[in-house]
């Protein structure tokens, strides 16, 4: 089947199998290896893309889903100029060991940070729950996330 969408504001279109995910086909497809594949069901986060703004598990959804959408993953926040507020949050903070999971907290804290600049640490926790680290013990993650806010405020991004 083919699909036409953004991702990471260019057009593209793909002729895909139906059955194929979005994390897949943003994989092998496009070449966008940011976005990591862990369980492949929906638990671990760590294929969390943008999806017309929301985080979604790319792992649960079909390439054909995306028809017309506009999606983002991790290398559509990044830029050429150095590190973003966010990354460098993260850098600041130790926030990431082996990075496995980076790309679907920095997706994930995105989002979130995008729709609630004021969010406090119990919502960056409840937000950040579902995506799994198995290196960091997520506090340097949570101070992170809070320490990147001040970015977010007032900013559209
Ligand atoms: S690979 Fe998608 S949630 Fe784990
Ligand atoms: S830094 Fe290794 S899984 Fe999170």
């Amino acid at each position: 089947m083919r699909a036409c969408f953004e991702v990471n504001g260019r057009e593209v279109e793909v002729t895909v199998e139906p059955r194929l995910t979005l994390a897949d086909c943003l994989r092998h497809h496009l070449r966008l290896t940011g976005t990591h594949v862990g369980c492949e069901h929906g638990v671990c986060g760590a294929c969390t893309v943008l999806v017309d703004g929301k985080a979604v598990r790319s792992c649960l959804m079909l390439a054909v889903q995306a028809e017309g959408s506009k999606v983002v993953t991790v290398e559509g926040l990044s830029n050429d100029e150095g590190l973003t507020p966010l990354q460098a949050s993260f850098r600041k903070h130790g926030a990431l060991q082996c990075g496995f999971c980076t790309p679907g907290m920095i997706t994930t804290a995105h989002a979130l940070l995008t729709e609630e600049p004021d969010c406090d640490a119990d919502r960056v926790r409840e937000v950040l729950s579902g995506n799994l680290c198995r290196c960091t013990g997520y506090v340097s993650i949570v101070e992170a996330v809070l320490d990147a806010r001040a970015a977010y405020k007032g900013a559209a991004r």
